[in-house]
């Protein structure tokens, strides 16, 4: 079978450094987008490479559609396909309602939301000529619970629902998926720079007592793209440890 092309967003570290792992152990070429940690680029590109991966790392910002344009462009060019998309980027910006800044509130929307949107839009061309395509988009369980210091990134969390339903349906009939995965709290760079007190009170609300392991996001993350998931779309998979059942 032709090499499946995978582009991973924020396929570096955390989620997404093992989501490109998992991908690349299967055979799958990886292009890890990064927004500028060249360290943790290296670093996954190396053991990716030592395990016989093909991993390409690609630094840049997926708010930005012109780069986004061209990151599919080139993979096309390069591998001839790009047949999944994992729009895994994020950034957490914590501030209070009344303290953040416009430019805080702009870019929470421009990486949560509208970088997957933009992608989306890249890779539509290329899935579209290949009648297959999947999409996952990476959510959080801060859209549906809100946070009194995460406005901006919860607002972005919560539009992505939204965008993988219209995105669904708009590529329904062309072999292309469009799915949501919902984290709840996983040991990643992005949860242990939250206050500690913010981390324990969180920690003493998951059912299952502890933060999840990002390899246990990825594997849900591999079922939505696996061939065997086509009649999968619009859906929503949450891995959150029973979080969201609430209290
Ligand atoms: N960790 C959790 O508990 C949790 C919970 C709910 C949802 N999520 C979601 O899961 C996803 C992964 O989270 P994580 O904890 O693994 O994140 P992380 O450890 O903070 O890593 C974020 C990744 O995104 C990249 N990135 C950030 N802004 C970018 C930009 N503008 N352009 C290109 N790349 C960019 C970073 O690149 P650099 O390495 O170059 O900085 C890094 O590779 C995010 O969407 C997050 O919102 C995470």
């Amino acid at each position: 079978m032709t090499e499946r092309v995978a582009i991973v967003t924020g396929g570096t570290r955390g989620i997404g450094a093992a989501i490109s792992e998992l991908l690349a152990a299967d055979g799958t070429h990886v292009a890890a987008v990064y927004a500028g940690n060249h360290a943790a680029a290296r670093e996954l590109a190396d053991r990716l490479a030592a395990a016989a991966g093909s991993v390409s790392v690609h630094p840049g910002d997926v708010g930005d559609p012109e780069f986004c344009r061209a990151l599919a462009a080139g993979l096309v060019a390069e591998r001839g396909r790009v047949d999944y998309l994992v729009n895994n980027a994020g950034l957490l910006i914590e501030n209070s309602v009344r303290k953040m800044t416009a430019g805080q509130w702009g870019d929470a929307l421009r990486v949560n939301l509208s970088a997957p949107f933009h992608l989306a839009q890249a890779v539509l061309a290329p899935m579209t000529e290949q009648g297959f395509g999947r999409i996952v988009n990476v959510g959080s369980v801060t859209a549906a619970m809100g946070n009194p210091v995460e406005a901006g990134y919860a607002a972005a969390k919560a539009g992505l629902l939204g965008l993988t339903r219209s995105l669904a349906r708009a590529v329904a009939r062309k072999g292309i998926t469009v799915n949501l995965v919902v984290p709840g709290v996983f040991e990643t760079g992005m949860t242990s720079s939250m206050r500690p007190d913010a981390q324990e009170a969180i920690r003493a609300m998951i059912p299952l007592g502890r933060r999840g392991d990002p390899r246990e996001l990825a594997h849900a993350v591999r079922f939505l793209l696996a061939d065997e998931a086509g009649y999968i779309t619009g859906s929503v998979v949450t891995v959150d440890g029973g979080l969201s059942m609430g209290a």
